[in-house]
């Protein structure tokens, strides 16, 4: 049985929408989709569209977006995909900062993973089951519930879903105790190009190891992944201070770089950099939020910052002791004493606005001079909301090897960047000016961060850095110029597998790994 509209407007893909009926699978539960046709088309595609550049009219659309239920609706999807040629993008949490999950130049559907979002978490075996369409805030939600002393290392906006965050690495803020999302998937569920459902023992470690930080939307579709939990204490300890370019923060930015990567495991401190006013004469300033995660109590996080950073001049006070669950309540906004249900709420804290993003990793550290370049851009008053966010690396970071999954940016790496900047003004002239700011600023910092190749986070990602062609199809040539600088050494595995389990590239996007030939 076929819920959704009963007509779809573009009449040459009729016969995908009566494939997706007439297979077995919806015989047994419905196979929900929505065309243009369908009221409820515009907020089904728009609730997940995090990034408001994609959100415009002139932004290609979905001919249909399917909700499947059940793996086998997927494996219905996949199937008619393939017998009338209609492009196929998944989409999780929709957070992709491309909209590549949402976005395509050719007629394409959206498969979208919302409605299965089950999260199933065993505390005595310190494991999760989570289904592919769930959030990451669903599953703090799962364990905060659960347990004071489980946790799991992902990222700190909740709305982020683990579809694509676990397919790029995913990383918080107790990356230098337990590194990324991605090291602790001990199992997945996929289904495969032709449409075949595996576990890790039946895909095969090489596409295991794929799946876990080669990107998404490139070797099948994760329907849900196995993770292990991690032991952390009862009460955590976090901060944020903040100093102004008038107190001294190029001086603290400046020691930080030299110790952040060096600190116990236990400590994260990352810096962001952005605009406020000063208090006195409310003129524009540069402002340094040093905001810090520490796996331990305020009463021995204390005596090792004023050993090791007493130029950030930390005091007992600014420092809060509280459950890991809090502490991600902290970092994503929230007051720390909010019900722990708002983790699992899809709509994000703050209004959505336009957005890009780009990112850079930084071996040593750069000179005063060029943080000084950062801020003057930064201090641009035509830019609505730049923001740079400094992440140290180091502890367990750097233990990890580089090829133990695709994601490759370990030993050597002192932190990582996040170049950022939001806007909410209209129109192409706004647009122009904030990716040229961003465009320009990354010209600017090229001498101070990593070379041939300039790494960058598949997760935070960016098609300036180098595209598959417009039309969706690739070669080799074309992605290894993105590809080394997301993965390094690793692309050439990437690329062999993807040619193993997918050779005619059936699951593709602007920035997927393409196998060996190019198909058309
Ligand atoms: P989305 O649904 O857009 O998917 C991203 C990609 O993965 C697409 O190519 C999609 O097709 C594919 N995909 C999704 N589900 C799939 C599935 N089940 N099988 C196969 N392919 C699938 N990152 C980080 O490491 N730490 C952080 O703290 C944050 N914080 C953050 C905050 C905000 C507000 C945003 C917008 C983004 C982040 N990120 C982040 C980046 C985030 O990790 C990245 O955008 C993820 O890919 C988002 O995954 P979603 O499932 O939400 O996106």
């Amino acid at each position: 049985m076929l819920a959704g509209a009963a007509a779809s407007p573009a009449a040459n893909h009729e016969n995908f929408l009566h494939c997706l009926s007439t297979s077995p699978a919806a015989n047994v539960s419905k196979i929900v989709f929505y065309t243009p046709a369908n009221p409820s088309y515009p907020s089904v595609l728009q609730f997940s569209i995090h990034n408001l550049r994609f959100n415009t009219s002139a932004a290609p659309k979905p001919i249909v977006i399917v909700t499947p239920q059940t793996t086998s609706h997927i494996q219905a999807a996949i199937s008619c995909s393939h017998k009338h040629r209609l492009h196929l993008r998944v989409r999780g949490g929709g957070h992709d900062y491309e909209g590549l999950s949402y976005v395509a130049s050719r007629p394409f559907f959206i498969l979208d993973l919302i409605n299965l979002s089950s999260v199933k978490v065993d505390v005595a075996a310190r494991t999760a089951w989570i289904q592919a369409g769930a959030t990451i805030g669903e599953l703090y939600y799962q364990i905060g519930t659960q347990t004071t002393t489980l946790a799991f290392p992902a990222g700190v906006c909740p709305t982020v879903g683990v579809g694509g965050h676990f397919s790029g690495g995913g990383y918080g803020l107790s990356l230098r105790k337990f590194g990324l999302a991605a090291d602790h998937i001990v199992d997945a569920h996929l289904v495969d190009v032709k449409g075949k459902v595996h576990n890790r023992a039946s895909m095969g470690e090489d596409l295991f190891w794929a799946i876990r930080g080669g990107g998404g939307n490139t070797f099948g579709v994760v329907t849900a992944w196995k993770v292990n939990l991690l032991p952390v204490p009862e009460n955590v300890t976090v901060f944020t201070v903040t100093k102004t370019i008038q107190q001294n923060a190029t001086g603290i930015i400046n020691r930080w770089q030299q110790v952040a990567d060096r600190f116990p495991d236990d400590l994260f401190i990352r810096v962001i950099l952005d605009r406020t006013e000063t208090t006195t004469n409310s003129t524009a300033t540069g402002r340094a939020s040093f905001n810090s995660l520490y796996l331990g109590q305020a009463q021995s996080l204390l005596p090792l910052l004023q050993r090791d950073f007493p130029e950030l001049g930390v005091e007992r006070e600014d420092l809060i002791e509280l459950t890991w669950i809090r502490s991600i309540l902290y970092f994503a906004g929230y007051p720390t004493d909010s019900p722990l249900e708002v983790l699992r709420s899809r709509v994000p804290l703050t209004r959505k606005r336009n957005f890009k993003a780009k990112s850079d990793y930084v071996t040593e550290p750069m000179s005063e001079r060029a943080l000084e370049g950062i801020w003057r851009r930064i201090l641009r008053p035509d830019i609505e909301d730049p923001e740079l966010i400094f992440s140290p690396y180091g502890g367990r970071m750097s233990e990890i090897p580089e090829s133990s999954i695709p994601f490759p940016h370990r030993a050597g790496t002192r932190y990582k960047i996040q170049h950022l900047v939001y806007w909410e003004r209209e129109g192409r002239e706004a647009t122009d000016r904030h990716v040229d700011w961003i465009r320009e600023l990354y010209g600017y910092l090229a001498p101070h961060v990593s070379k041939n190749p300039r790494l960058a986070y598949v997760n935070y990602r960016d098609l300036d850095v180098g595209s598959n062609n417009g039309a969706g199809f690739t070669s080799n040539e074309e992605a290894r110029v993105w590809g080394v600088k997301y993965f390094k050494g690793n692309y050439e595995r990437l690329v062999r597998v993807k040619t193993a389990v997918d050779p005619r590239n059936f699951f593709r996007n602007e920035q997927s790994v393409p196998p060996l030939t190019a198909w058309k």
